[in-house]
Order: C-alpha cells, then sequence, then structure tokens
C-alpha cells in the first residue's frame, strides 16, 4: 500500500478531502487518563480494537499498561497478530470449518482467548485444537441482559464451562458477559445501579462455578460507558472498552465519561446552492449516522441535516456567514467504529499540521 505521507509536515487545511484526521494529542490523553484509571483498580484494561483496527494504536494502549487486546473478529485478530501483538481475546463466537481452521492455526501465533455460548461449537473447536496439538483458553459467554449472544447466568453457564473442560485441546479460562446494553445510559448515577444490579447474575455465576470446583480465572466485560464501574465490582478481572480512545460523538453525550473527540472527518464546502445551506463532500460512503448525524465540529452555526451517498447538506443558522466552495470543515462522527471502517488511511495531526500516515490495517475485517 503506498502511504500518502509525502504530505507529512502539512497544514491540516492542505489536506485533500474526506480525510479521517485523528488528533494524536487527543488519543494520547484518552490512552492516559484511561490507563491511569485502572492503576487504581484491580481489573486490567483488554482494549477493544474494532475501535481502531490499528496495531500501532494497540501498541500504544498496551505500552499503557493494558494487558493485551480484544477483537470482535478474527479477520482483526489475525492483524493485530500480524503487527506483532501475542495476547488477543476474540469476544465473539468462531463459528464454522474455515474460521475454525484459520483460529486453530493462528493460535499457534498468539496466546488468544475465544468465547463460546455452544456446546457443539465447543465440540468443533476441540477436535480442531486437538488435531492441530495447539491449546484454545476459552470463555463462556454469559448473556448479562444485552440479550445478543450468551448463555444465561448459573446452570447454563455452568454445564458450558464443565463440557470445555472435558473438551480435549480446550481450557476453560473463564466467563465474558458485555453489559453493552448499558454502556450509554446517559446518567451516571442510573447506569451505576443497573450496572450492579445486572452484573450481579456474572458475579454469582462465577461463585456457582467455583463451588462446582472449576477455577475461573478471567472475567470480562465493560466498555467505555461503564468500564469504571464494572471494572470496580468483585471478581471483574478485565474491562473491554474500545471507544475511550477516540471518544466519538455518541459518547460525548453520555454523564461522567472523560475524554475528548480526537476523531474528526476533515470535508471541503462544494456548493452553496443557498444563502442559508452549503453542500459539503462527505456522505454515507465516509461517515456513518446510525447514532445521529454527525457534528460540525466548533460551528454551533451550521447544522448537518442530510447526508446522501457523497453529499451532506448543512443548514446556516445565519445566511450572512462567510462560507463557499473550497472552505473546509471538520465533522465529528457520531459513531468512530463504523465510521472509520469506511477509511483507508487516519491522517495523524499534532498542533494543525500532518504529522503521520497510518492505515487502518483492519478496516472491512468482518470475516
Ligand atoms: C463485546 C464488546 N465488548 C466491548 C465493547 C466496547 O464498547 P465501547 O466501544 O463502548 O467501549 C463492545 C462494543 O460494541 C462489544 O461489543
Amino acid at each position: 500500500m503506498t502511504l500518502p505521507a509525502g504530505l507529512v509536515g502539512a497544514p491540516v487545511e492542505d489536506l485533500d478531502t474526506p480525510a479521517l484526521l485523528l488528533d494524536l494529542d487527543l488519543m494520547e490523553q484518552n490512552i492516559a487518563t484511561m490507563a491511569a484509571a485502572f492503576r487504581q483498580l484491580s481489573a486490567k484494561l483488554r482494549p477493544h480494537a474494532k475501535t481502531h483496527k490499528s496495531p500501532i494504536i494497540a501498541h500504544k494502549q498496551l505500552a499503557a499498561g493494558a494487558i493485551g487486546i480484544t477483537c470482535a473478529k478474527l479477520g482483526e485478530a489475525e492483524v493485530m497478530v500480524e503487527g506483532g501483538i501475542r495476547d488477543v481475546l476474540i469476544a465473539n463466537q468462531i463459528v464454522g470449518a474455515h474460521k475454525i481452521r484459520r483460529l486453530v492455526s493462528l493460535a499457534r501465533h498468539a496466546d488468544l482467548l475465544v468465547a463460546v455460548d455452544d456446546a457443539r461449537n465447543v465440540e468443533e473447536l476441540s477436535q480442531a485444537a486437538a488435531a492441530a496439538h495447539v491449546s484454545l483458553r476459552v470463555l463462556v459467554e454469559v448473556d448479562v441482559g444485552q440479550h445478543r449472544c450468551g448463555v444465561q447466568p448459573g446452570e447454563p453457564a455452568l454445564a458450558l464451562a464443565q463440557h470445555i473442560e472435558r473438551a480435549p485441546g480446550l481450557t476453560f479460562a473463564g466467563l465474558m458477559g458485555y453489559e453493552g446494553h448499558l454502556v450509554f445510559v446517559p446518567s451516571l448515577e442510573e447506569r451505576v445501579r443497573r450496572v450492579h444490579a445486572d452484573m450481579q447474575a456474572l458475579i454469582d455465576t462465577v461463585a456457582f462455578i467455583e463451588a462446582h470446583g472449576l477455577p475461573v480465572q478471567i472475567v470480562s466485560a465493560g466498555g467505555t460507558g461503564t468500564a469504571l464501574i464494572t471494572g470496580r465490582l468483585p471478581r471483574i478481572s478485565e474491562i473491554q472498552a474500545g471507544s475511550y480512545v477516540f471518544m466519538d460523538g455518541r459518547y460525548q453525550t453520555i454523564e461522567g465519561v472523560e475524554g475528548a473527540c480526537a476523531l474528526t472527518l476533515l470535508t471541503t464546502v462544494v456548493s452553496r446552492p443557498r444563502p442559508d445551506r452549503i453542500v459539503i463532500d462527505a456522505g454515507l460512503k465516509t461517515i456513518t449516522c446510525e447514532f445521529g448525524l454527525p457534528r460540525v465540529k466548533g460551528r454551533d452555526d451550521l447544522e448537518l441535516v442530510s447526508l446522501s451517498e457523497e453529499h451532506g447538506t448543512v443548514r446556516l443558522r445565519d445566511a450572512t456567514v462567510s462560507l463557499r466552495p473550497g472552505d473546509k470543515l471538520e465533522l465529528i462522527p457520531s459513531h468512530g467504529d463504523t465510521t472509520l471502517n469506511l477509511h483507508e488511511y487516519y491522517y495523524g495531526v499534532r498542533g494543525g499540521r500532518l504529522e503521520t500516515v497510518w492505515p487502518i490495517a483492519a478496516r472491512g475485517k468482518s470475516r
């Protein structure tokens, strides 16, 4: 891949658009702030790399004290391992012969953890791992109220843990329970109350499994909105927060979550068809809106009102404001993860100038 690195040193305004800007000072500050908070907790941070899909950023998180990396997809994990990262949790079910072969192959080169919630999947993983003479560490995913994947707490979790323990090639390493239904609860007080209530089932399941003679080493949970709440609960050993590294627009609306938005999209005004309207060169193919429309950074007088494939329409609250084709604006994505998946590069910026260009190495790695 040829990097557009010839631009290094250029002022941001000189970059061609749309360009995904990463404010390196803010990202480093976000990493340092979360790392400092975790130094006070017994739970450790294992950041979710789906948020950045970039080994160089993962290495920065590890250097700040993270114990490993979390991935959503096997393809992401392959990129992270190729990028020199050894300790990787795939916080997802790896299902089907093709993927299981890839997983077992990757396990020869890394310390992998993988989530399961199904007995047949356990058998397939076991057969593949045993045949390849590798040992796979497995977490039982427990549904703590998100109602996505996961077995029910208590008996079903114990039964699956025992199944794993008997399976050749597999080691039962612990539990995972992602409280994704709570990470965006806006009120901090309500979030704390509901995390305490819902995570109790996971904590009780740890005790229940241990009472049946199986040690539960790892208990992994948490997102950015709950990291410092769940990370203080007894028996929780790892937190999988991801978004904290960039802090996207949606997280800016949540009470009690620290950090500044490090990711923006640089765009160019391409048209001013009416005094009260401009059109920019960023649409749905460069920025996502499932969490709401992006905001224009530092411009309360401008409101992005719609996105089509390659256009964004912006309303000017004051029609006398000077803005014309060629002028540049920055958008704050409401959802960083899905936005950056549309881009090839981060344009790493410091003090208003381009410092570096990094490929978004795991973009599109959905398999
Ligand atoms: C299983 C799992 N863990 C952790 C996270 C990280 O959450 P956040 O981006 O809120 O930090 C996610 C996000 O979707 C997730 O699906």
